[in-house]
């Protein structure tokens, strides 16, 4: 069993449905929103979403395992590790974040990503994780270097959002 990282600056900790507005507050920002492909529309489909990850935190074979970032009792955002599992890809593992509006710019997503990625490395006995962001996200990508992933690429024309093509950055870390 592998426990959930702890640092001194905030919790995480797995989600729990009281946490649906502040999740949802996260989500339904203008930067989330510009970097994201699609964010839930309202509180009911970001409970929708909550119920299934916490469902999956009970799976033997998860597809995805969230953790909320919690500082002073508060949530402040989240970071996760998704696309677990697939069939002839058990090695791998995707990584995500998203910080509330309040809590940006004081190196969370950066510590989180550290610990989330050291994580699902020991718990899913991974051999890579993947960070993909639109090119135009400077923060993403910076949080991604900083936790020491690597830029393998740009995938051109990777995404189609509202009619327009995104080109991709591929980060990913090895073991
Ligand atoms: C991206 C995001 C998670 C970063 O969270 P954060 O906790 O503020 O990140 P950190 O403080 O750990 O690091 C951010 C880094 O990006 C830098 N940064 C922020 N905005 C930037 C910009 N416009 N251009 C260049 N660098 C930028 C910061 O200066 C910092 O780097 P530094 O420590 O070298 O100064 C947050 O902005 C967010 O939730 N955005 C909306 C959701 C999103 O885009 N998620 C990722 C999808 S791929």
């Amino acid at each position: 069993m592998v426990a959930i990282p702890k640092s001194k600056e905030f919790m995480l900790r797995h989600f729990r449905m009281s946490d649906s507005k502040a999740y949802f507050e996260c989500l339904n920002d203008g930067a989330t929103k510009h970097g994201f492909m699609d964010t839930t529309k309202n509180l009911g489909e970001a409970k929708k979403k909550i119920r299934k990850m916490i469902a999956e935190y009970n799976k033997a074979e998860p597809h995805d395992e969230y953790l909320a970032i919690e500082v002073g009792g508060e949530f402040a955002g989240y970071v996760c590790v998704d696309d677990l599992n697939k069939e002839h890809f058990k090695h791998r593992g995707g990584i995500g974040y998203c910080i509330h509006p309040k809590y940006r710019g004081n190196g969370l997503a950066t510590k989180a990503t550290l610990l989330i990625t050291n994580y699902a490395f020991k718990k899913y006995r991974l051999k890579r994780m993947v960070g993909m962001c639109r090119t135009f996200n400077k923060a993403s990508a910076r949080v991604l270097e900083k936790a020491g992933y690597k830029l393998e690429g740009i995938l051109r024309k990777n995404k189609c959002k509202n009619g327009k093509y995104l080109d991709d950055m591929m980060w990913a870390k090895v073991r």
